[in-house]
């Protein structure tokens, strides 16, 4: 059983220069699982959401690389926003909760990484059933 509480933002090591800056992740350091699969929105049109929907088991780790862009999370209960805009940190959302990405800004960059390859059958795409499994505690 996973809650809003179990949402956080992860700080990532900068390192500043004056000619240009790095950051980096390391999986099961930073990332607190073993990444499967990594993948990146972009281009988004002005006013579009991506991405509401729950994931039985995936676990995701979500860095602003660029732009902004907000993430609503939503345990069935409780609903918190996460605005992501610096590339030097993250948002850890472990399984079983409810996200949507919405108010990208032009020329935003989305990076995602997974705990799991891509399986359709992770998903949860009705809200309705996503409430019925939250109250079940089934995820
Ligand atoms: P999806 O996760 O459904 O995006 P959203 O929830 O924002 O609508 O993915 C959109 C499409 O991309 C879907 O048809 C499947 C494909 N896709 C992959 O093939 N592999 C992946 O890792 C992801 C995230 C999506």
């Amino acid at each position: 059983m996973t809650a809003i509480n179990d949402v956080r933002i992860i700080d990532l090591p900068k390192f500043t220069d004056p000619r240009g800056n790095l950051s980096f992740v390391e999986q099961m350091n930073h990332i607190p699982f073993g990444i499967r699969r990594t993948y990146w929105i972009y281009d988004v049109p002005g006013g579009e959401a991506r991405g509401g929907h729950a994931f039985r088991q995936n676990q995701e780790f979500i860095i602003a690389l660029s732009g902004a862009f907000d993430v609503i999370v939503d345990d069935g209960k409780q609903k918190k926003t996460f605005t992501l805009n610096r590339s030097y940190y993250g948002l850890y959302i472990p399984a079983g909760l409810w996200r949507k990405m919405t108010n990208f800004s032009t020329n935003s960059l989305a990076l995602e990484f997974g705990s799991i390859h891509y399986d359709r059958n992770d998903y949860i795409e009705e809200y309705e059933e996503f409430l019925k499994l939250k109250n079940n505690e089934e995820i």
